[in-house]
């Protein structure tokens, strides 16, 4: 793996490998914290974040190297310069490029005009960093990610996409229940189901919610993500049937519930599912932290943990 832009770079020893160098990282950080020394990553950012910033800003401290925060919201990345020109002149400082951008042609630009990786740290198309700690998570609570079933509900956005990438190359089972129109990028799905089909997944897009019946896992995301400037209460109507509350974690059969967050409580999941039993929101958030050391590791010194 060169870069990490869709999580298709991967295959399931990839994916497997880089869940159990974090559950190792996991289990004793001290161990790795020298494998990054005297490196370090630029962190671009044109959205807010509170768990991709810290978490890789973290993840580079612990293993001894060092993260450079650039704050781009302000629209300067392609306006103050050009997208290559911060690609080459970054290249020349810094060992990888972590970027959360507004458009995944942005990150492509910076991987094939700079020299060192290039991490998506969320893009309006993917975020192959979340999914990957949300898999590590559903390993810890399930055993298991092959054939487990997952039913992701609300919006087909960035994060839908991802779950069905990286759910794909992991031989899970899952289904976006999304309302009609709603629904994940076709052509990322489709993708996706070929890239599954070496590995027995079963991927599935529908509307209907009569179909929400034995699967493992709940998960879901903002109705409205960022970029997007639709007031939540303007999609309420159309998204509430697809909230997920006590009576639809009942019916589901669900083990475990999962929200990347930030959650907006009383949308797309309610107070007492979020602070309930099944709730692991705060391992994902968690397992962010020691997937993106496994992560940077594995891009930056592959001798030393491969
Ligand atoms: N889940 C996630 O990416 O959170 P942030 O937007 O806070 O980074
Ligand atoms: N889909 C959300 C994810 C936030 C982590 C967004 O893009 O805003």
């Amino acid at each position: 793996m060169q870069h990490l832009l869709t999580g298709f770079e991967l295959d399931q020893d990839g994916y497997l490998k880089l869940i159990s160098l974090a559950q190792s990282m996991k289990a004793d950080p001290k161990s790795y914290r020298d494998c990054l020394q005297g490196m370090s990553a630029a962190l671009m950012f044109e959205k807010p974040s509170l768990r991709t910033r810290t978490t890789f800003e973290l993840a580079m401290f612990n293993l001894g190297g060092h993260g450079v925060y650039l704050d781009l919201g302000k629209g300067d990345l392609g306006v103050r310069e050009t997208v290559p020109d911060y690609a080459r002149n970054l290249s020349r400082w810094v060992d990888c490029l972590v970027g959360r951008v507004f458009k995944q042609s942005t990150l492509e630009e910076l991987a094939v005009t700079g020299s060192v990786p290039v991490v998506n740290a969320l893009s309006d198309l993917y975020h192959p960093a979340q999914v990957m700690a949300d898999f590590m998570t559903i390993k810890e609570h399930l055993g298991k990610t092959a054939g487990v079933k997952v039913a992701y509900l609300g919006d087909g956005n960035n994060v839908a996409n991802s779950l069905l990438v990286a759910g794909a190359i992991l031989g899970a089972e899952v289904t976006c229940f999304c309302p009609l129109n709603c629904g994940p990028d076709v052509q990322i799905f489709c993708k996706a189901v070929e890239a599954g089909a070496a590995y027995g997944a079963k991927l599935k897009v529908t509307h209907d919610l009569s179909e929400l019946k034995n699967y493992d896992v709940l998960y879901t995301d903002t109705w409205v993500s960022m970029g997007d400037d639709t007031p939540l209460d303007a999609v309420k109507k159309v998204f509430m049937p697809y909230q997920i509350n006590d009576a639809l974690v009942q019916s589901s059969g669900a083990q475990i519930v999962m929200h990347c967050l930030p959650a907006h409580r009383g949308y797309e999941i309610t107070d007492e599912v979020m602070d309930g039993p099944k709730s692991v929101v705060f391992d994902e958030a968690e397992n962010r932290l020691h997937i993106h050391m496994a992560l940077l590791a594995t891009l930056l010194n592959p001798s030393r943990v491969c």
